[in-house]
């Protein structure tokens, strides 16, 4: 299905063609979608941006534009507004045929891309031997939403857990281990992931303290680099223990991920230093090897030096990275790819991204950004801590959520004199409770911070999670309640829109491609919750004010098929956001 968006850009840029000549066949004629329908449903400014390069009034150039625009079964004669905007308000009769169309897409009008491009969404990655924190939570969450979305869009998208698997705390650790808890070192499951960061914050003190130990960290660095049998054989333990606990929260939030971690590029970061040194971008500083930067200084104003290589040898997170970029470019063609962390990393980003362009490892053609998100905070307004001060652990986060959830869902039960089975309760207070983790994230815009609170990502009022899995299941019931298999009603049914809530609901229902299309721009998920969540309302609105079951057919048959449409662009969205919904709840 062609889009309205396409669809009107082709008759505005047939009537440029019309009006001023074959030059304006390549232009953009700016259709957007207006927020308030007062003026129409699409706008453009076409207008106002050509009035420079053909040097006419706005106005004279909007009304040639509008006695060329054939609009034909789309929309109404066109009119003008203020400086020279162009209003298109969509028929009606339009509008059905769209929302009956749809019935048969099960993608409900959104495009697919015709661009056969590979993305890359550089996400999750936690680190080994450490806990998963709430900032790689955001990042899971975020990353999965826009890689579904973009999958979605048809894209070719490698979903990467750059997991932190390498560098000098490992020798720390093995080290450390090797002296405290030698087994951790020879046997499977020895430790679990509280243990093995308690250790790993010993050995990190040690290590500061103690100058023979850090001698011993060191030489157990350069045995594991060096691919010393028994230290990569511990390593590897410790990374499978880790890896094991990554896997219970991927499961718990349904995340698919292909884990390549820092390690994968270790055989690839002497060529990196050398590539640099042939770009002539090397300085050697306190016996470092460095990059030196534009744009970038120190407190003191002094240029500042990226470390890609330290004095011993080693070397850094920047330098994986660079060997990352350019093995994602070169072997796995990445046209575009998306690093999802933490505003904290910016610099990093910006310092790594302008080094691999300097060392012609970034090309013009690709696409490489950093997609950063705010902080989580607890509700007294500082960095999300247990009771006791500690960092929150991810299992204990989603627990709790999900108990939360089934609080909630019992108190409901006993309200409403329900009986329900225990699966049956499990199962809600799951979806429930998870979906309302993701959602509350999701629906922030994404670079700010914002409150972790039960409370709130749990109330059935409002833009959270349990509000539109509850308006899905709502509709649902409306089926249960008339005995009505919405897949089932007949073939040839028409839409017709006749009250004013009505038509609301059934513009807005077709609205979705373009904010799917917003989102893959933007990368900001919150604009496709804020849709999910003003659809929800309209449908409430609609169904006041509307009798759906107690109306006459044509009438009753049309109004189920908007109730079906809307749940599952309810449905269609919540997947895209990692959201499973609820036949009953
Ligand atoms: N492991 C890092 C951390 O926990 C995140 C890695 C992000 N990706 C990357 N290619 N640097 O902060």
């Amino acid at each position: 299905m062609t889009s309205i968006s396409k669809q009107l850009t082709q008759y505005f840029r047939q009537a440029l063609v019309n009006a001023f000549g074959t030059d304006f066949a390549e232009i953009d004629p700016l259709v957007v979608l207006v927020s308030n329908s007062k003026f129409g449903d699409y706008q453009s400014n076409i207008a106002l941006v050509l009035a420079k390069k053909i040097r006419e009034n706005p106005r004279d150039i909007a009304k040639k534009i509008i006695d060329n625009l054939a609009l034909k079964e789309l929309a109404d004669p066109p009119t003008t507004a203020g400086p020279g905007f162009i209003n298109i308000r969509l028929k009606i009769t339009y509008l059905e045929s769209k929302l009956k169309a749809s019935r048969y897409d099960p993608r409900l009008g959104i495009e697919r891309t015709d661009l056969s491009q590979k993305v890359i969404v550089d996400f999750s990655s936690p680190n080994i031997a450490k806990e998963m924190h709430v900032g790689h939570l955001r990042s899971t969450i975020i990353g999965d939403c826009i890689a579904r979305t973009l999958e979605f869009r048809g894209y070719h998208v490698l979903r990467l857990n750059h997991l932190g698997d390498w560098g000098t705390q490992f020798g720390m650790l093995i080290a450390y281990l090797d002296e405290v808890c030698p087994e951790a070192l020879t046997t499977a499951d020895a430790l679990d992931i509280g243990d093995l960061e308690t250790f790993y914050k010993q050995a990190k003190q040690r290590f500061d303290k103690d100058e023979t130990f850090k001698q011993t960290a060191k030489n157990k660095v350069v045995q594991l680099q060096a691919g010393d049998e028994k230290t990569r054989h511990a390593w590897q333990l410790l990374c499978d223990q880790s890896r094991r606990e990554f896997q219970v929260i991927y499961n718990r939030l349904d995340i698919k991920l292909t884990e390549r971690g820092e390690s994968f590029y270790n055989p690839f970061l002497e060529d990196i230093i050398k590539e640099l040194d042939k770009h002539k971008l090397l300085k050697e500083d306190a016996g470092a090897r460095c990059v030196f930067l534009d744009g970038f200084t120190n407190k003191a104003g002094a240029p500042f030096p990226l470390i890609v290589q330290k004095s011993d040898g080693g070397y850094n997170y920047a330098t994986s990275d660079l060997a990352a970029l350019k093995y994602r470019i070169e072997k796995d063609k990445a046209e575009r790819i998306i690093y999802v962390t933490d505003a904290g990393q910016a610099n990093h980003f910006a310092q790594v991204f302008q080094v691999a362009k300097k060392a012609n490892i970034i090309h013009d053609q690709s696409e490489i950004i950093h997609i950063p998100f705010g902080l989580v905070k607890g509700e007294d307004g500082k960095r999300l801590k247990t009771r006791s001060g500690t960092t929150v652990k991810l299992r204990d986060l989603l627990d709790e959520a999900v108990n939360h959830a089934r609080q909630d869902f019992e108190k409901r039960l006993k309200k409403e004199q329900r009986k329900e089975s225990r699966e049956f309760i499990d199962n809600v207070s799951q979806v429930v409770g998870i979906g309302a983790v993701k959602y509350a994230d999701l629906s922030q815009n994404r670079t700010s911070d914002y409150v972790f609170s039960y409370e709130k990502m749990l109330t059935l009022q409002g833009n959270t999670a349990p509000y539109m899995l509850y308006a899905y299941a709502r509709i649902q019931s409306i089926s249960r309640e008339g005995k009505i298999d919405f897949q089932k009603l007949a073939k040839d049914i028409e839409i017709i829109l006749k009250e004013d809530t009505e038509i609301d609901l059934g513009k807005y229902l077709v609205q979705l491609n373009e904010v799917i299309k917003e989102v893959e721009k933007t990368l900001l998920p919150n604009r496709l919750c804020d849709y999910l969540y003003e659809l929800s309302k309209k449908f409430n609105r609609f169904y006041e004010n509307c009798p759906v079951l107690r109306s006459e057919n044509p009438l009753k048959t049309s109004r189920l098929l908007l109730c079906d449409l809307t749940a599952r662009t309810l449905k269609l969205g919540l997947s895209l956001l990692g959201i499973s919904v609820l036949e009953r709840m």
